[in-house]
């Protein structure tokens, strides 16, 4: 029998309740809580809050540390040693890491790239040097003409936990207007006019190529293999309509309210950016994540290309919108995000979960981590 230990004078929050207690963990689970003071002393969280590590399904920050500038490619294991390290500094317990396989404009892997990128983060949790538990996110760029061929070479060697389907085709879907589209990548490609336009047509017959052929290998592929499907940027009732047949059960930043509602009405869970509710709206001009969670469709707060942006975007809901409350903002960054991925046995701060907890102090400019714990092991 292993020592238990406790956290005591927190702020609990539970998925549908808070309230000032303790915490008992044994053996790396919640084995016992309660309300008011600790049965013995522990851990004095000092009134902080104390809440499940987040869990995080769509984040892209891998690729700024192993591309910190274009052209410079950074150390594979240093990139994922330091990015892991900001993923539990911003109270991330569990991540999905989002590795692209596919051609985009702004991205062009390497041949194998994203196999051999899984098969590194792989070896560094087997040798114990991460902090955060780590899965796989696919993201497929499925209209490019090596999308198959790439996710088959990551699925034949490696477990892969989550599949999206991407189409960035300019003038549907995230870059409804062609004005964005050219913003964004000529931005990141650093390409002139004259070459955006030649680009913009070249991925016009990418799509029409690939796109239906593509997705349906890709989605017989993902259930082949028992893997979670994501939709992404879905528009419309026809793109809803797509994912539903597809079995889809995440549905990643849909750009309309309509898409929204239409997909969590049918159970697929809306996942929208933690980024897009710091900002109050999205980079591509599409609708605004707090529209979506004041409407009562929005499920899942993801960083996306910030980290920090997971708890700064749950307190935002908490605090902008009447009602909201702190439990039901949390389980868009814990709960709802496990759930929606297939992962049952974290996720709340409940008996028999795993102890994957976040102690957040407040401060008057906005919450801060200040410990992180997984498994009942403090790795920050
Ligand atoms: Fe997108």
């Amino acid at each position: 029998m292993t020592e238990t230990s406790l956290f005591e004078n927190a702020h609990i929050v539970l998925r549908d309740n808070e309230f000032h207690g303790w915490v008992a963990v044994n053996g790396g689970l919640i084995v016992d809580m309660g309300e008011g003071r600790a049965p013995e002393r522990g851990t004095d969280c000092r009134g902080d809050i104390l809440a499940p590590g987040f869990v995080e399904l769509h984040t892209d920050h891998l690729e700024s540390h192993l591309r910190p500038r274009p052209k410079v490619d950074w150390p594979t294991r240093m990139s994922i040693v330091a990015y892991d390290a900001q993923m539990v500094a911003s109270g991330i317990t569990t991540v999905f890491d989002s590795v692209r396989v596919g051609n985009d404009a702004d991205y062009v892997p390497k041949r194998n790239e994203a196999k051999e990128l899984v098969g590194e983060i792989a070896a560094a949790a087997k040798e114990g040097v991460l902090r955060a538990r780590h899965r796989t996110h696919l993201r497929c760029e499925i209209c490019s003409d090596d999308a198959i061929e790439s996710a088959g070479d990551v699925m034949g060697a490696h477990r892969v936990d989550l599949i999206s389907l991407m189409d960035h085709t300019p003038g549907a879907r995230q870059f409804a207007s062609i004005e964005a589209w050219k913003t964004y990548y000529g931005g990141k490609s650093g390409l002139p006019e004259s070459q955006l336009q030649t680009l913009m047509d070249r991925k016009h017959e990418l799509f029409k190529k690939n796109y239906t052929i593509h997705r349906a290998a890709l989605v017989a592929m993902a259930h082949q293999n028992g893997v979670t499907i994501a939709s992404h940027d879905d528009t419309n009732l026809e793109h809803v309509e797509e994912s539903i047949a597809d079995k889809v059960r995440l549905a990643e930043f849909p750009t309309s309210i309509l898409a929204a509602r239409l997909s969590h009405q049918a159970g697929i869970s809306v996942l929208m950016g933690a980024p897009n509710v710091v900002r109050g709206g999205s980079h591509s001009g599409n609708v605004a994540a707090e529209a979506l969670a004041r409407d009562g469709v929005l499920d899942i707060l993801s960083s996306d290309y910030v980290p920090a942006s997971l708890l700064m975007g749950a307190f935002g809901l908490a605090h902008r919108i009447e009602g909201y409350g702190l439990p039901r903002a949390i389980c868009t960054i814990s709960y709802n995000p496990a759930r929606a991925a297939g992962i049952q046995d974290r996720g709340e701060i409940a008996i028999g979960q795993a102890a994957d907890l976040v102690r957040i102090m407040q401060p008057d400019r906005g919450p801060v981590v200040r410990e992180v714990y997984r498994d009942g092991v403090r790795v920050f």
